[in-house]
């Protein structure tokens, strides 16, 4: 296979160019439209035959909108020769529908892998992933960058005293575990369940101390920002002296970041897997949006390479 070619959706074409700046190439042309029939449309306007051909598509609103435009881009590079193309997904679609825990329900991140292949991916690149399970759903080479670095550095840079990770539910432990290491720091773990019928969140008992620390939530992403505040009011409840929230993907549902802005959270830090914009850049300096381009250009280069990815990020 002769070059990279990064080719971009529609939904995160700030994150496209940046990565294409840090591989020092040009984002391949594309066309992509809607009929007025509501159909999607898309054309690669220059020959990708036989080269590596990357597209980049995360799962932004509307997200099937975003996911059906992947996979005509995918469709369309398969027939245009691809060497092999790459799906990268910096937030994967329907990462939370990962399990059949309730009757009668679909495992849609599976389907998702199931269709990504049947379209035409040979590969896949993700990140920080809800659950670890979600890379097994694949019957090709995936591999899951994760955005510890950026993070851990933004966090090293703070006075880190007397400061306890958390995480706000036993899923997550694994991901608050590696920031615990990574940092240095102990680690508390918090009793989150959630209603399935009216999605409420019930924040039970606390593991590990967090009395007059420094608290950092780790979590994978922030939608409503239920799980995040509600954690925060029970660690403050617990006597944390101050609550950061360290969420990757920035989901945003609806009046979440108002909800942010009006909450006791010292900080909130997001990636920018997810085109998300604070509102209100004077009042919002609360939120922090980190860049996982460097990771992901590095993420490419690995994968074109043929040098190890996962190695990266250990
Ligand atoms: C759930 O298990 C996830 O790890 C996140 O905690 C959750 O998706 C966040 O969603 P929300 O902001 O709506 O609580």
């Amino acid at each position: 296979m002769k070059e990279i070619k990064l080719i971009s959706g529609s939904s995160h074409p700030l994150l496209a160019q940046e990565i294409a700046k840090l591989l020092k190439i040009k984002l391949t042309p594309i066309t992509l439209k809607r009929f007025p029939n509501d159909n999607l449309f898309c054309r690669i306007e220059e020959s990708i035959r036989n080269e590596d051909v990357f597209i980049l598509q995360t799962s932004a609103l509307p997200v099937s909108d975003s996911f059906m435009e992947l996979l005509l881009m995918i469709d369309a590079a398969k027939y245009a020769s691809a060497g092999r193309i790459t799906a990268v997904l910096p937030y994967y679609p329907y990462v939370r529908s990962d399990k059949k825990d309730q009757p009668r329900i679909p495992v849609t991140a599976r389907l998702v892998a199931d269709v990504l292949q049947t379209a035409g991916a040979e590969r896949i690149l993700t990140m920080d992933l809800h659950a670890l399970q979600i890379l097994s759903f694949f019957r090709m080479p995936a591999d899951q960058p994760l955005s510890v670095p950026v993070v851990v550095d933004y966090l090293k840079k703070k006075d880190l005293t007397n400061t306890v990770i958390v995480s706000p539910d036993v899923g997550g432990l694994q991901r608050a575990r590696f920031y615990a290491k990574k940092l240095n720091l102990p680690i508390a773990i918090m009793d989150k369940r959630r209603d399935p019928k009216n999605q409420k969140i019930n924040i039970g008992v606390i593991i590990g101390n967090v009395r007059e620390k420094c608290a950092i939530i780790i979590d994978d992403e922030i939608s409503t920002g239920g799980t995040l505040l509600e954690t925060a009011e029970a660690l403050v409840k617990q006597g944390a002296k101050e609550v950061v929230g360290v969420c990757i993907h920035p989901i945003f549902a609806k009046d979440t970041e108002k909800k942010v802005i009006r909450s006791k959270l010292k900080e909130l830090v997001v990636t920018n897997t997810l085109p998300f914009k604070p509102q209100n850049n004077r009042k919002n300096n609360r939120i922090k949006v980190l860049s996982i381009a460097p990771i992901l250009a590095q993420a490419i280069r690995c994968v074109h390479e043929g040098a190890s990815v996962s190695e990266l990020f250990i």
